[in-house]
């Protein structure tokens, strides 16, 4: 192919994830290096898929981004450029990119799309500037874009160890996406963007006294959990997975200033999700930075939950969505 119009393409998918043990606060904001190492499954039901090309024509004078066809200009797009920088420089490329992402959910739905969103990115970006990659790199890269987006890199239930470097701070799968038949039921209570996004909250954390508490009890709800999983053992599991939510919820509520992210129908839904699983159904809550509430259950009660949540005043509708593998590779269309 002629020099001057040689393109580099790469093409991902990614799903996002829901966290079990929350990540909340870093030791590096920049690297974003956790405070704490966190778990999560991936979300089969909701996929972004991205493609990035570098461009060596005159077509293109700076980077260029579009989400669902729709050009963005501001503060997503200073991300993205800057996160696609960090492969710039290890290529030692000095080229335009254009980025195409799309989700099959709605943006404004209030689910973390940061999450997918940086790990379809990280793949493609890696494949278009023609760096080796291993699933460790992977992960390590789609943490500095979003550090959630490290999660969904690996297959079904991952766990990202913090570690306490850029090299060591990343994340892997320690159960494959058959190994149980959990579903989250997504309960949308506002589609609105929240107040405070995820990056900025981070930055509180530590303003919360509550945080090192919280920090110092992780290894426990981090090992209790991880086994539950391990054992599908859902009554141990559930106990963990809504106080850690809790926790967090508690850390954001105490901080200066203080992030405050229930609605009223969210605490509703925190009192009917224990008080179905007492009646016998397996289920849990679990809310990230936002009103929406996940409800975790097995497929054989997903159906009977989703009913469930969507006869509660206040909630929009209900996404459900299986255990989800890791990001891949796709052929742009
Ligand atoms: C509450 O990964 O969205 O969902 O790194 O700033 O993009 P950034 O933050 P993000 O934080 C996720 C916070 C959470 C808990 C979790 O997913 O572990």
């Amino acid at each position: 192919m002629d020099k001057t119009t040689r393109k580099m393409l790469g093409a991902a998918a990614a799903h996002p994830n829901i966290a079990f043990i929350k990540y909340w606060g870093n030791i590096d904001d920049d690297l974003r290096l956790a405070a704490n190492d966190s778990i999560s499954m991936n979300l089969a039901a909701l996929e972004t898929a991205t493609s990035v090309e570098f461009i060596e024509d005159d077509s293109l004078a700076s980077d260029q981004l579009f989400i669902n066809d729709t050009r963005i200009v501001q503060d997503a797009f200073d991300r993205v450029s800057k996160f696609i920088d960090i492969a710039r420089n290890m290529a030692g490329i000095d080229l335009p990119a254009k980025v195409e992402s799309f989700t099959n959910f709605p943006m404004g739905a209030g689910i973390a799309s940061s999450a997918a969103a940086f790990a379809a990115l990280s793949l493609a970006t890696a494949e278009a500037a023609g760096l080796e990659y291993s699933p460790e790199f992977l992960s390590r890269y789609a943490r500095r874009g979003s550090g959630s987006a490290c999660r969904s890199i690996p297959s079904g239930f991952v766990e990202w160890k913090a570690g306490n470097t850029d090299e060591t701070s990343y994340a892997t799968s320690f159960a494959d996406v058959t190994h149980w038949n959990l579903v989250d039921c997504i309960a949308i209570i506002d589609e609105d963007h929240k107040p405070v996004g995820s990056t900025a909250g981070h930055a509180l954390a530590q303003t919360s006294v509550l945080q090192q508490a919280r920090l110092d009890d992780t290894p426990r709800r981090f090992e209790a959990c991880k086994q539950a999983i391990l054992d599908k053992d859902f009554e141990r599991f559930a106990e963990v997975v809504e106080q850690d939510s809790t926790i967090m919820h508690a850390v954001m509520m105490t901080s200066n200033p203080s992030l405050f992210y229930w609605a009223p129908t969210s605490v509703h839904l925190m009192k009917v999700i224990p008080n179905l699983r007492r009646s016998g159904i397996p289920v849990c809550f679990t809310l990230d930075a936002g009103p929406n509430v996940h409800a975790i259950t097995t497929q054989d009660y997903a159906k009977t939950v989703e009913e469930t949540l969507h006869s509660v005043d206040g909630v929009k509708t209900v996404i459900k969505s299986k255990v989800g593998g890791g990001t891949h590779l796709r052929i742009k269309k």
